[in-house]
């Protein structure tokens, strides 16, 4: 018999589909309109403040939770943005990106076999997150083309076997921003059925005219059971630099902060000193970073549906879900490789946010936004193509 030298855990799920998305846009030379990370540059203030953390010999392990200065500032900045008062000497994880604050807060909290709801689409990672961690997903369907859920679906997926749900607001890939009502319900629910709320944030700071981003650990009752994950890649336009955290009650970070250690001990130091005058930055910058974005996403849309996509309108992150115009491919996987390989455009299939065989799936590719305008129009010309049929 030949044994397998791979886990069955690593068997069960695939390589990330969008990273796979991005090697093939660089093989054929088309614009990368699949993985969500800017082409244009990072704020100079935290460049030069990286630049002289490193100098400064800033350049050895920091605190494993944190440096002390960046987990202040993320302390001050999250009570100005949320209204709600942390301790970063025991409810505040920094970690290598929100990525890594997710799957440390579901190792910390979950023992397999418990359920974790999750709405369906979601977010790539939170399938290999619920593989790794134990957890079996229960999926609450966010239907199209406004991605409600029905409250009924949603109370039916609670059970007394609920360790949490997943709540990422605003979300990828839908551009939906939950509403106060709705994470009131959702709250509710989790205080019947005594469960957590992981709540993914990373797109707090991108929401659109006529939508507000609720933080629901400032909602009644929420503090105690919230464990909010987010980070500085989005909001700052430092992907690479892989700094996120996890804030949580002081038992449930004392926990997230052992499996952080034991995962990668900590995020970069010099980087964290960076972070700290990216969190120093005033109102001005979010208010300027909305603006751009809402100027992106009303540049973009008109340029998707004059190819003939039909696409739902964002109302917070930076990605358009949108169904493809008929070329005679009914198959989403299919239509993004005839979309790289032929028209020069790379998108992502929404197959890869949805169980297998999904229909809504089959019908929509997945755009993002975070480009330069000169990305966003050559994109547009190559889709102008498309209507030329
Ligand atoms: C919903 C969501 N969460 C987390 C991440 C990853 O964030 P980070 O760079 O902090 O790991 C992304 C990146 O695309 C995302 O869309």
């Amino acid at each position: 018999m030949t044994r397998s030298f791979i886990s069955q855990k690593a068997a069960r799920f695939t390589e990330s589909v969008i990273r796979e998305m991005t090697r093939l846009a660089q093989r054929h030379g088309a614009v990368n309109l699949a993985q969500g990370f800017p082409d244009f540059p990072a704020p100079a203030a935290l460049k030069e403040a990286a630049k002289r953390a490193i100098d400064a010999d800033k350049n050895q392990y920091a605190i494993t939770w944190g440096a002390k200065a960046f987990r202040d500032a993320v302390a001050r900045k999250h009570e100005r943005s949320s209204g709600v008062a942390i301790d970063p000497e025991r409810e505040l994880t920094v970690c290598c990106g929100s990525t890594e604050a997710m799957i440390a807060a579901l190792l910390a909290t979950v023992d397999p076999g418990e359920e974790v709801i999750v709405f369906e689409p979601w977010y790539e990672n939170y399938g290999p997150d619920a593989i790794l961690s134990g957890a079996t997903p229960v999926y609450v369907k966010l239907h199209a083309p406004d991605w409600h859920y029905d409250p009924a679906e949603l109370r039916a997926a609670f059970s007394p076997r609920t360790k949490g749900i997943i709540v990422n607001t605003p979300h990828n890939p839908t551009g939906k921003v939950f509403t106060r009502e709705e994470l009131l319900e959702i709250g509710a629910l989790c205080e019947e059925f005594d469960a957590l709320i992981y709540t993914d944030e990373i797109y707090e700071h991108i929401v659109y005219e006529g939508a507000e981003h609720v933080y629901p650990m400032a909602l009644p009752g929420l503090r105690e059971r919230t464990v909010m994950i987010s980070g500085l890649s989005k909001t700052f336009s430092i992907t690479g630099w892989r700094i996120g955290y996890a804030i949580a009650p002081a038992p449930i970070s004392a926990a997230i902060r052992k499996v952080h250690d034991f995962l990668t001990v900590g995020a970069p130091a010099p980087l964290q000193e960076g972070a700290v005058a990216a969190l120093e930055l005033g109102e001005d910058y979010y208010d300027g970073l909305k603006r751009e974005y809402q100027r992106r996403r009303d540049l973009f849309l008109p340029l998707v549906r004059s190819a003939g996509f039909v696409p739902s309108v964002p109302q917070g992150a930076y990605y358009v879900m949108a169904e493809y115009p008929d070329v005679g491919i009914h198959d989403d996987v299919e239509f993004t490789r005839y979309l790289i390989e032929t028209v020069g455009v790379a998108v992502v299939p929404a197959s890869s946010f949805y169980r297998p065989g999904e229909p809504e799936a089959k019908r929509r590719v997945r755009f993002c936004y975070p480009k330069r305008d000169e990305t966003l129009i050559a994109a547009g010309e190559r889709l102008a193509a498309l209507a030329r049929r």
